[in-house]
């Protein structure tokens, strides 16, 4: 294709092509795309605990704000997908009235989810919901790594194959052995 027709329609792609624009009353009505609470603050709380997640923003067909999202993030080429949405929280501050203790990957994605959507609910009246913890971190020194039960026998499991190998290896170690002494002293026979 001749250069200067792409060059022509790349132009108007980027100035015209997009009918829809938002004035800036109308896009901060959308949940901002990231949001992190302050991490050395958080850390530095005893007990603190950390959370990157990522966001699904619920469309609803009468909601005001998720129509706004709808339609703006349709333009892939040029525009985020603002249904999809960041948070940093510190989650010993910002969610204090869910309980956090011992919980599992999948229950504190629960939590987390509902805490989340209360928070942003409050602020720009859409439903959210956590579709994925990217990683938490807390301020203990120790990594909170949940050993259970299932561990443990993976771990054994590991170390008998391991003896087995070992054992095994000793075995046919020997006997090659003992089978190279026999053809040597049957090779010193016939001389
Ligand atoms: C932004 O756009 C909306 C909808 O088109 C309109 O109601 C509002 O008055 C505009 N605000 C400004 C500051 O231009
Ligand atoms: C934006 O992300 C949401 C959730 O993953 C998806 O349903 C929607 O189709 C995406 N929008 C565009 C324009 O890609
Ligand atoms: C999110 O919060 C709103 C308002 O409090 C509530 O109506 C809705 O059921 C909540 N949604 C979820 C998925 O928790
Ligand atoms: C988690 O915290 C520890 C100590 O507070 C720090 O050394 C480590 O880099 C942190 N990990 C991440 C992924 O931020």
């Amino acid at each position: 294709m001749n250069i200067k027709y792409f060059v022509i329609l790349l132009f108007f792609g980027l100035c015209c092509g997009d009918p829809y624009f938002l004035n800036v009353t109308e896009y901060f009505r959308m949940p901002p795309l990231f949001e992190l609470d302050n991490y050395e603050q958080c850390m530095a709380s005893e007990n603190g605990v950390f959370c990157v997640v990522a966001v699904d923003v619920i469309t609803e067909p009468d909601n005001d704000v998720t129509n706004i999202i709808t339609k703006y993030s349709a333009n892939k080429l040029k525009r985020f997908n603002h249904s999809i949405i960041e948070r940093g929280i510190c989650v010993t501050r910002s969610c204090t009235r869910q309980n956090i203790k011992n919980l599992n990957m999948e229950d504190l994605k629960i939590v987390l989810s509902e805490c989340l959507n209360e928070t942003i609910y409050d602020e720009y009246k859409v439903k959210t919901k956590v579709s994925r913890i990217n990683y938490c971190n807390n301020s203990k020194r120790q990594v909170d790594v949940d050993v259970d039960i299932g561990d443990w026998i993976f771990a054994i499991i590991i170390l008998i194959i391991f003896f087995c190998i070992t054992k095994l290896e000793q075995v046919y170690l020997k006997r090659a052995e003992r089978s190279k002494i026999k053809k040597f002293s049957r090779l010193t026979q016939l001389y």
